[in-house]
């Protein structure tokens, strides 16, 4: 099965590499492995996990002018309803129900938190 490589980058410059494959989420992967991330519901309504795309595939620098839309890096196991369009659009995904599709670099923190508005289902 394929698994596709998952950077999460703090603001502190920590970085930490899961290899997710498509029967897990980002979230699940990190927690077995002892990464510490943010998560409530587990289930796309509360927006805890928050994370921004940053780069995918072969594009290894990120563009801050241009964002990554998550739809193309990002499968969900159910509907993210703690996400808008526009912020999907903008790269912002909920960890926690996400099933990569390719290798991708991706922001995770407070500060990827508080750039999205609260969500309408908490
Ligand atoms: S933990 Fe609630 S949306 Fe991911």
């Amino acid at each position: 099965m394929t698994e596709y490589d998952v950077t999460l980058e703090w603001p502190d410059g920590r970085t930490e590499t899961v290899a997710v494959d498509p029967r897990e989420t980002v979230l699940e992967v990190a927690l077995r492995q002892g990464i510490r991330l943010p998560y409530d519901c587990r289930e796309g309504t509360c927006i805890t996990c928050v994370g921004r795309v940053l780069a995918a595939g072969e594009d290894d620098t990120p563009d801050a002018e241009e964002a990554v839309d998550a739809a193309d890096v990002f499968d969900y196991r159910r509907q993210p309803r703690a996400l808008t369009e526009r912020e999907r659009a903008d790269g912002y995904v909920l960890l926690c129900i996400a099933v990569p599709r390719d290798d991708c670099r991706v922001a995770v923190g407070p500060m990827v938190r508080a750039e999205v508005g609260d969500s309408p289902w908490s």
